[in-house]
């Protein structure tokens, strides 16, 4: 019994970690891992600094959705040299837009 729900706990506490590995490979499907990583700057931001930027900011969901939706630059200048973000709607749908901004708002 003991065992089973270890076992239980176990596959509970791996939940999230499956789920980001979805996430993450949406990500490398959809291209923006040519420019992106969650730990470091590529040519766009790192996805941890993100969401560092943007935490316990209620409307930065809606407006990300709408940067990866429609492209463009200005927030990260400094750290990119300016090099707009490219447009992916309709490339990648509403849909899966919306997963991967909730993944990387999600990020520590
Ligand atoms: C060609 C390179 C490139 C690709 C591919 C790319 N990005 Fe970006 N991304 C950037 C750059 C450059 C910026 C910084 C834009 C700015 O200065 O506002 C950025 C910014 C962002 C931001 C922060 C936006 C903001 O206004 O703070 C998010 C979120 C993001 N990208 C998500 C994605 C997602 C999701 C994908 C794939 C669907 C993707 N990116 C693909 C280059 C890229």
């Amino acid at each position: 019994m003991k065992n089973q729900w270890l076992a239980l706990g176990f596959m509970v506490s791996m939940a999230p970690l499956v789920v980001q590995a979805d996430e993450l490979d949406l990500a490398r499907k959809s291209g923006c891992l040519a420019c992106h990583s969650i730990e470091k700057k590529v040519v766009g931001p790192a996805w941890s600094d993100v969401a560092a930027r943007y935490r316990n900011n209620d409307a930065a969901r809606a407006q990300l959705i709408d940067k990866v939706k429609r492209g463009g630059r200005g927030n990260w200048v400094q750290v990119t040299g300016g090099v707009p973000m490219p447009p992916y709607s309709p490339r990648v749908s509403d849909a899966n837009i919306e997963l991967l901004v909730d993944f990387i708002l999600a990020l520590e």
